[in-house]
């Protein structure tokens, strides 16, 4: 009789726990291939065939359609109106890497793992540190520590009267390298820690690339596989197994 009762309450306490491993898992896996609710993104990821110039790495899979990758080559598109020159002409060699970020931002469909609610006008949805690979930050910083601006953080605190972002009254404009000392400095602050600077090498499948050759697939898929079954906020996983295992055997008697 008590054997019995055993085996009975074993098989429900299996059943349960497979039912939440399965949510837990269907809530992991939502997270990966999705756009994110804010100002241009589609509403699903999907193949587009035309995306512009240093945006075309993500046409087989984009969050972005082909109109918003030419903005993200235009200083002050349509997009943002927002104005790389704010402190004279940013050079070539800088400017690629913020079309890139740009492009990131607005095309990937593999930052699911990093998206936040954000309390903005103007979108829903956010990313937030997004571990960006060590290679990728560092030859921004390098590309750009020339390059002079008044802000270290380029979301907020700009006069806008004129319709495009203007240095408010008490800032000055300096190099980069000044603003930003370090490589991390520039990633993380500049979009108030959408990017966090990591020690992990480009192809590691542990950090955002925010420039790949789309020849060997898109490597951010396995990325954001990975952070969303190992990520900080990851869930109980061999735990389940752990606690499932014995009532799952008991429940075979
Ligand atoms: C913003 O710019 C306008 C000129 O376009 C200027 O009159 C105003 O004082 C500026 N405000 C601040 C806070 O910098």
């Amino acid at each position: 009789m008590g054997f019995f009762l055993a085996r009975e309450m074993a098989a429900q306490w299996a059943v349960l726990g497979l039912l939440a491993a399965c949510l837990a898992s269907a809530a992991k896996e939502s997270v990966l291939n999705v756009c994110m609710d804010a100002k241009h993104h589609k509403i699903q990821p999907g193949p587009e065939g035309a995306l512009h110039g240093q945006c075309a790495p993500w046409k087989d899979n984009a969050c972005c359609t082909a109109e918003t990758s030419t903005g993200a080559h235009q200083a002050q598109s349509y997009l943002y109106s927002f104005n790389w020159a704010h402190c004279g002409v940013m050079p070539d060699k800088c400017k690629r890497h913020f079309i890139q970020d740009t492009c990131l931002y607005e095309c990937s469909p593999n930052l699911g793992p990093w998206i936040h609610q954000a309390d903005t006008s103007w979108r829903r949805e956010r990313i937030l540190n997004v571990p960006l690979c060590k290679e990728d930050c560092e030859q921004w910083w390098e590309d750009c520590k020339d390059a002079v601006t008044c802000k270290e953080n380029w979301h907020k605190g700009w006069n806008w009267t004129s319709g495009t972002n203007r240095c408010p009254r008490g800032t000055t404009c300096q190099s980069f390298k000044y603003v930003f000392p370090r490589p991390a400095d520039l990633c993380e602050k500049i979009w108030s820690n959408s990017y966090k600077y990591t020690l992990e090498h480009r192809g590691s499948g542990r950090c955002i690339q925010m420039w790949f050759d789309p020849a060997h697939g898109n490597p951010n898929v396995a990325v954001a596989k990975y952070y969303a079954q190992n990520g900080r906020d990851a869930s109980p996983a061999p735990w389940a197994v752990l606690l499932l295992l014995p009532p799952a055997l008991l429940s075979l008697l």
